[in-house]
Order: C-alpha cells, then sequence, then structure tokens
C-alpha cells in the first residue's frame, strides 16, 4: 500500500518553501479577490490570503470544495463553490487544503477546498499581519521622542498624537502593499523615520548649525499622517476613496494645516514643519509638489527612503530558501536584492 504522508497545517512562509505537487493546508484571511476566466470559458478567482507570517497569491478553480463551519451548529458537508460564495469572502478568515503546481517552471499555488470559518472562533483581526514590535513599546517610543522636543513643539505634538488622530495613528498600516502594510505598520515606520533623521540631525548639526532637530523629529512623526486617512484597516488593509483620489500628501497637509491652526502653532514652524511633509518623497514624480528645500526637509525625505528600501530587502529575502541568496525580482524597489553568505548565517543564530 502506498504511504500517504498527513499534510500539516502551515503558515504562508512555509508554503513558498514547497516544492511543485506538494499538499498543504492552514487558516488564513482573504485579502483580495480577481475573478478570471480560463481558456475554455469557465470562471476562476486569483486569491490573495494572508497570516501574521506574509501573504500569498493563489487560484481558486471552478471545481474547488466548499464547506460552512461559519455557525457551530450548520451541519458540515462539502459542497462546491460557488460564485456568491466566494464573492463573500474579502476579509474574512479560511480553512484552505491545496497544492503546489508547476506551471511553465513557475510555482503556481492552487486551492482546491475552502472552509469558511467561524468569525467568533477565529477573529480576522488574530490572522492579520501586525508590526513585531508589540504596540506598548512603539507607543512608549511614540511618548519619548515628543518628550525630547521643546515646550512648543512638544505641545503641539501632544495635542496631535494625544486625541483620536493618534488612536487613528497608532492602528494605521503605512501602505496597502510595498511596506509595513498591516496594522501598527504606520507608527512602526514613522518611529523608524524619526530615529534615523533625528540621529543624522544630530551628526550634522555640528557642521550645519542653524539645524532644528526638533523640527526634524516633528516632521518626521508627521511626514505620513495622511496615511490615517488614505488608508483603512478592518481587518485588511485598504485604500480609502480619498486615499485613490487625493493621496496621503495632500491629505496630510490638510489634516496639519487644521491641527496646527487649532492648536496655535506659529506661522514659521507651520511653514518648516508643512514643507516636510509636503516634499517627503523627494521628487515631484513621486507625489510631492515640492522638492525639499531645508536642512530638516532633505534629513526627513532621507530616512524615509531609508526606511522602505530597508523594508523592501527584508521582505525580499525572508523567503529565500537555504543556500539562495539573490531574490526574485522586487517591483516597488526596481532590483533584486542580496542576502550575503554572512548574513544568512547571522539570521540562522538569531533564531
Ligand atoms: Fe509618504
Ligand atoms: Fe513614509
Amino acid at each position: 500500500m502506498p504511504t500517504v504522508t498527513p499534510v500539516r497545517m502551515t503558515n504562508v512562509s512555509d508554503i513558498k518553501k514547497l516544492s511543485a505537487s506538494e499538499a498543504f493546508k492552514g487558516i488564513f484571511v482573504v485579502n483580495g479577490l480577481l475573478k478570471k476566466t480560463d481558456k475554455n470559458g469557465r470562471p476562476y478567482w486569483e486569491m490573495t490570503v494572508s497570516d501574521q507570517r506574509g501573504s500569498l497569491n493563489a487560484k481558486v478553480w471552478s471545481d474547488a470544495g466548499w464547506w460552512d463551519r461559519s455557525t457551530p451548529d450548520l451541519e458540515s458537508k462539502p459542497d462546491m463553490l460557488t460564485e456568491s460564495q466566494i464573492n463573500s469572502l474579502k476579509g474574512k478568515v479560511v480553512g484552505i487544503t491545496g497544492k503546489v503546481a508547476d506551471f511553465r517552471g513557475q510555482l503556481q499555488y492552487n486551492f482546491n477546498a475552502i472552509t469558511l470559518m467561524n468569525q467568533e472562533k477565529y477573529p480576522p483581526a488574530q490572522y492579520v499581519a501586525h508590526s513585531e514590535i508589540p504596540l506598548p513599546v512603539l507607543k512608549e517610543r511614540l511618548e519619548s521622542m515628543i518628550d525630547s522636543c521643546r515646550p512648543e513643539i512638544r505641545d503641539f505634538l501632544k495635542s496631535v498624537f494625544d486625541g483620536e488622530t493618534g488612536r487613528a495613528f497608532c492602528s494605521a498600516p503605512a501602505a496597502v502593499s510595498n511596506h509595513h502594510a498591516y496594522a501598527h505598520g504606520l507608527l512602526e515606520h514613522s518611529l523608524a523615520v524619526t530615529d534615523s533623521a533625528k540621529a543624522m540631525a544630530d551628526t550634522y548639526r555640528d557642521i550645519y548649525h542653524s539645524l532644528d532637530t526638533d523640527v526634524v523629529v516633528a516632521g518626521a512623526l508627521l511626514h505620513d499622517i495622511g496615511k490615517i486617512y488614505a488608508y483603512s484597516i478592518s481587518p485588511i488593509p485598504e485604500i480609502t476613496l480619498p486615499g485613490a483620489v487625493l493621496d496621503h500628501i495632500a491629505l496630510g497637509y490638510a489634516a496639519f494645516d487644521r491641527l496646527a491652526c487649532e492648536a496655535n502653532l506659529t506661522s514659521d514652524l507651520k511653514l518648516q514643519i508643512g514643507h516636510i511633509l509636503l516634499s517627503h518623497h523627494g521628487q515631484k514624480e513621486f507625489g510631492s509638489p515640492v522638492l525639499p528645500a531645508t536642512l530638516e526637509a532633505l534629513i526627513v525625505s532621507a530616512a524615509d527612503e531609508l526606511d522602505f528600501r530597508l523594508f523592501c530587502w527584508k521582505d525580499a529575502v525572508k523567503d529565500l530558501l537555504p543556500g539562495q541568496n539573490i531574490s526574485a525580482f522586487h517591483f516597488a524597489a526596481q532590483r533584486r536584492f542580496w542576502r550575503s553568505a554572512a548574513q544568512n548565517g547571522r539570521d540562522e543564530e538569531s533564531e
């Protein structure tokens, strides 16, 4: 009799390490769905699912199986998936069984059966990625960064971050893809940019004596504030209508202008910090209406780009197999990344 290897529950990261014809199963949240038609005119779906380890794109063919376990008293019996069932899955937690296939030399992931889980027992928020740094740690860092500023800037930042804006800022993602696209991602990214920008300001102040570190800190903390209006997270990161048609730089400047007026920020500080918000993407073709024109804006823009590129490196190399050191082409960063043999060794030691 042939031996049957039981399929273990697995996560997204481990599925990406499987070879063609290997089976997998796991519990994930559905991030996105796209209906397509195969060469025989039958519908199929491209489904993106995620867990805390990452996201996976897979195909769901029209002959996929379906189980409904959304309520405990439902008699659980297998069925064929229907279009209305699959269309209701965005943001829901599902159990998946699937198989890896080789399609023209590329690995493809097929979901053969989908189980709609009981959403109370399996809350979607638990299956959505969030920052690896615990939220209380991030909040403490935010507080001490604000406290490091001189009173007029500290009080303004407190007026922003203590209220509803601050609560939204702490839970928002920094994007829907590309970088920090998870709960608390905006806070994690903004703090990394601020730490890095503050270190640069402290270094360069010996040469550029007029450099204002507190303006750097305020600009760095607030540079992406518009993302709280541009993205929602319920439970998966999605772009809002204002985000799609106005974008976070315009939304952020409008919010900053209102908050600065409410807090009676001086016109000089309003201009300096507002300039950082508008110029932080560094180039007009990247969405900034003006280029960084001050020492402080140059520093924040450089720190923002660095944090984005570093995240792209981590994102690109995380799924490399042992012995691999060049990543797949990373579209957002427009390059392949390299994890050297020495870094492989250090990563293994730290796990
Ligand atoms: Fe930005
Ligand atoms: Fe940013």
